[in-house]
C-alpha cells in the first residue's frame, strides 16, 4: 500500500491516537465479549488522558501508520515485568499492535513490527514478547508469521471473565539482521 508514513508518536497524538485506539479494539473484541466488561476496559484504557500519560512515559514508545494525514495503526512496546520462559533481561513486551480493519491485510502490520525492532534493538535489547488472547488466531498466525513462537501461556481479566493468553516470544536475531539495523541506526545519528 503506498502513501504509508511511520513515525514515532508524540504527546500531541493523544486525542487521534485514544480515538484509534478504541476503535480498533472495539472492532477486534466486541463481538467475543460481555459488553459490560468490554466497556469498562475501553473506557478506562483509551481515553485521551491515559493515553497521553502513556506517550509521555520514555520508557514506552509508540510507533504510529499513517495515511493522508489520518493514524490507521499503532505499536506499543514497553519495559514489564518478565514472565515464565521470557529471558529476565533483554526484552520489551510488545503490549499492542493494531491495524484499522480496512487497512489490514496491506504490510502495515509488518512495518508496525519493524519499526518496534529497530526500537528494541536501539536499546541493546535483543526479544519481543506479548500475550495474545488464545481465540483470537488471526493475530496468532500474524505473530507466527513475523517469527514469534509460543512459549507459555497466561491469564489476562478482561473486567470479571478470566481469558487465557498464549505468551509469545520474538528472538530478534532469529528473523532480523541485527548487524544491519544497527548500522542503519548508526546513519541515522
Ligand atoms: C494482527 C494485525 C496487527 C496484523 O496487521 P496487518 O497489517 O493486517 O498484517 P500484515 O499485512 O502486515 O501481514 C504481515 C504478514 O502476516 C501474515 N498475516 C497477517 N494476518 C494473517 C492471518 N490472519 N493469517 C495468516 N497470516 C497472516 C501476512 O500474510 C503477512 O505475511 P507476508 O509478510 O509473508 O506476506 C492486524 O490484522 C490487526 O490489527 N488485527 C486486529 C487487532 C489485533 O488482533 N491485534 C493483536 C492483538 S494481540
Amino acid at each position: 500500500m503506498s502513501n504509508i508514513k511511520l513515525r514515532k508518536a508524540t504527546t500531541d497524538d493523544a486525542v487521534l491516537l485514544a480515538r484509534l485506539a478504541r476503535e480498533t479494539f472495539l472492532s477486534t473484541y466486541e463481538a467475543f465479549n460481555e459488553p459490560r466488561n468490554i466497556q469498562e476496559y475501553v473506557a478506562r484504557a483509551f481515553t485521551p488522558a491515559q493515553i497521553g500519560q502513556e506517550l509521555k512515559d520514555s520508557d514506552s514508545a509508540f510507533f504510529v501508520a499513517e495515511r493522508d494525514a489520518s493514524l490507521i495503526g499503532y505499536i506499543k512496546i514497553r519495559p514489564a515485568a518478565s514472565l515464565e520462559n521470557v529471558p529476565e533481561t533483554g526484552a520489551l513486551e510488545l503490549e499492542r499492535i493494531y491495524v484499522a480493519k480496512a487497512h489490514a491485510g496491506n504490510g502495515i502490520g509488518r512495518m508496525l513490527l519493524d519499526a518496534a525492532v529497530a526500537e528494541t534493538i536501539r536499546r541493546e535489547h535483543g526479544y519481543l514478547w506479548l500475550g495474545v488472547w488464545k481465540d483470537n488466531p488471526e493475530a496468532v498466525a500474524f505473530y507466527r508469521k513475523c517469527g514469534f513462537q509460543i512459549v507459555g501461556q497466561k491469564v489476562f481479566m478482561m473486567g470479571s471473565e478470566a481469558q487465557e493468553d498464549h505468551i509469545m516470544l520474538l528472538t530478534i536475531a532469529h528473523v532480523y539482521d541485527v548487524d544491519a539495523i544497527r548500522q542503519r541506526l548508526n546513519k541515522l545519528n
